[in-house]
């Protein structure tokens, strides 16, 4: 009898880091898989789901422009209740920290179906940041029977919080999985912007941001922050590929406005986004997914935000916290474009988050424990 194992995930980054496992799976005879998106996000979704060629079975297109969090659950419950009742997997996967995984978790509890949370064990501390995914990660733990931590610090957060030791199992990110498949020497963009920089002579600043807590006024804090920096240096250039949500993007364009050194550009597939990242000089970001990346790549990021659940890349040196504060944000910027020694301190390719073996792990714990 094969393990029926079905994966569950709505959102870019989620489905970044599901995939590798699903390609796994997919060459794994004793295991039969079953792909079900909520489709939280939809263009978002899309572009990864047609880069990894991946179909799935399910479809729940739950996806409204301006959703809450509360109808994005209800959606999610709601279409994932049918789902599960026809499927009855032996084990649901969900990973990372969305609404998207707390539904999943949620609704496979309600059927007594066994869980198993990919990045389990993220911890800043503090429920409201990044918010609501550090209450989404807690929540989600509860309902979990296999804990699939990425390092050591995320199985001691779980330790701490009296989960058993048998649960946990440090497999590494499946973010670094995906990186080694999709980063290549000499890439080319097919894109008139990204194709025309020289990046051995300009350097350019990668931003992103989107977390809920920063929309406002510290989103303002950063975007000012950088765009000043990037007018102080006439080899600077910043490229901002930016998050679908309408009210990052109306930021984005009342504070870039007129700054010839920004480049708003649509969200990038995967592919194109994580080799600019490879090529670029530093990185600014409040995502989760980019603190991983950034230090694996060797390239200085800039956290802006008051927490971070990923403290592997600050100790590391690669990763700094700025916080939203415009000075910290500008002064720092300043120093790594400023001092070599100082931005070669922190250039160091690192890999605190994994091999690129964790999928592979993964799925090896499920053949051990999963029927
Ligand atoms: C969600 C996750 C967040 C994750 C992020 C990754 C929750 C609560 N938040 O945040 O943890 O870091 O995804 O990007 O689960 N939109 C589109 N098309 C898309 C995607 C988004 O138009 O393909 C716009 C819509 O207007 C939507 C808004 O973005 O209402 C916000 O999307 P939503 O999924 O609610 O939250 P994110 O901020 O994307
Ligand atoms: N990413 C992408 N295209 C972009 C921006 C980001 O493919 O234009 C990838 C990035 O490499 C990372 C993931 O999306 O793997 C991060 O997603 P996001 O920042 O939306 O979410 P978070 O990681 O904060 O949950």
């Amino acid at each position: 009898m094969k393990i029926k194992v079905m994966t569950v995930f709505g959102t870019r980054p989620e489905g970044i880091k599901m995939a590798p496992i699903i390609k796994v799976m997919e060459n794994t005879p004793e295991i039969e898989s079953i792909i079900c998106v909520t489709a939280q996000h939809r263009e978002m979704l899309d572009q990864v789901l047609n880069l990894f060629k991946i179909e799935p079975h399910y479809d729940l297109n739950i996806f409204k422009p301006g959703q809450t969090l509360t109808e994005i659950t209800i959606r999610a419950l709601q279409g994932l209740e049918a789902v599960i009742e026809k499927e009855r997997p032996d084990i649901l996967l969900v990973q990372g920290d969305t609404t998207t995984v707390f539904s999943g978790a949620l609704a496979a509890f309600y059927q007594k179906i066994k869980i198993g949370h990919v990045e389990a064990g993220l911890r800043s501390g503090n429920l409201y940041s990044p918010y609501p995914e550090e209450a989404n990660r807690k929540l989600t733990g509860i309902l979990t029977d296999f804990h699939f931590a990425p390092t050591e610090t995320n199985k001691n957060n779980l330790l701490k919080e009296g989960y058993p030791e048998e649960k946990i199992f440090i497999t590494g990110n499946t973010v670094i999985d995906a990186l080694k498949y999709a980063v290549k020497k000499n890439f080319i963009f097919y894109d008139s912007l990204l194709d025309s920089i020289d990046y051995s002579k300009e350097r350019v600043i990668l931003l992103t941001s989107h977390r809920r807590e920063n929309i406002g006024r510290p989103m303002e804090n950063i975007f000012s922050a950088v765009g000043d920096i990037a007018k102080k240096y006439a080899n600077v250039r910043v490229v901002f590929p930016i998050h679908l949500n309408p009210r990052v993007r109306e930021i984005a364009h009342k504070v870039f406005k007129d700054n010839k050194r920004v480049h708003l550009i649509e969200p990038l597939d995967y592919e194109p986004f994580t080799n600019l990242m490879a090529k670029s000089h530093i990185v600014v970001t409040d995502s989760g997914g980019l603190q991983e990346e950034a230090p694996s790549l060797g390239k200085p990021v800039l956290v802006v935000r008051e927490e971070t659940e990923r403290p592997e890349g600050i100790e590391a040196g690669t990763a700094k916290l700025v916080g939203t504060n415009y000075e910290n944000i500008y002064n720092s910027l300043d120093l790594l474009l400023s001092n070599r020694e100082e931005y070669d301190k922190m250039a160091n390719a690192v890999n605190p988050y994994g091999d690129g073996k964790a999928s592979e792990r993964i799925v090896n714990i499920i053949l051990e424990h999963g029927k």
